[in-house]
C-alpha cells in the first residue's frame, strides 16, 4: 500500500523533472533570468518597472530596443543624452560583456518582444569598434 503512494509520487516527480528539465536548459531563459538580476541591480533604480517617468523615456515598446541588440548595447555601454527635457544615463561601461549581453536580451524580450541572440563576444566587438 505505502509502497504504491512511493511509486505514484515517484512517477509524478519525473514527469516533473522531464518537464522542467528542458526549461532549465534553455540559454535564452539562462540568459534572462541572468538578465533580470543585471536589471534589478543596474538598470531599476532609474527605469522602473519599463514605464516613463520624470526623467526616462519608457523602455516599454520603445522603439529604440526595437532596433537590433547592438543598438540597445551601445546605450549601455556609451550612456545617452535624452532630448529637450529628457535626462542623461550614464555608460555603465564597468558591467562585464556577459552582463551586459545578458540584461539587453532581457530588456528585448521583456519590453518589446525581440528575441534575437546577443552574446558577450558581440558586447566585446562593440567597445573595440562602436
Ligand atoms: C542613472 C539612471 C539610469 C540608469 C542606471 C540606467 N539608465 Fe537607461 N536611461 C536613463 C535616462 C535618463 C534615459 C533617457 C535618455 C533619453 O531620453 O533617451 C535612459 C534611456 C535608456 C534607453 C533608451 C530608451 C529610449 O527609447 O529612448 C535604454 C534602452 C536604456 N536606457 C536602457 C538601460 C539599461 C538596460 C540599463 C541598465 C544596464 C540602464 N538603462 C541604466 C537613465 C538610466
Amino acid at each position: 500500500m505505502t509502497s504504491g503512494v512511493y511509486k505514484i509520487s515517484l512517477i509524478t516527480l519525473q514527469g516533473l523533472a522531464l518537464l522542467i528539465t528542458p526549461c532549465l536548459a534553455s540559454p535564452e531563459l539562462e540568459s534572462l533570468a541572468a538578465g533580470s538580476e543585471v536589471y534589478s541591480q543596474h538598470c531599476a533604480q532609474c527605469h522602473s518597472d519599463g514605464s516613463a517617468n520624470g526623467m526616462v523615456t519608457a523602455l516599454v515598446a520603445s522603439p529604440l530596443l526595437k532596433e537590433p541588440p547592438q543598438a540597445t548595447a551601445r546605450i549601455i555601454l556609451f550612456g545617452r543624452r535624452g532630448g529637450e527635457g529628457g535626462g542623461i544615463m550614464p555608460a555603465q561601461a564597468s558591467l562585464s560583456d556577459e552582463d551586459i549581453a545578458a540584461v539587453v536580451a532581457y530588456v528585448r524580450a521583456k519590453f518589446v518582444d525581440q528575441h534575437d541572440p546577443f552574446f558577450k563576444e558581440d558586447v566585446a566587438a562593440l567597445r573595440r569598434s562602436p
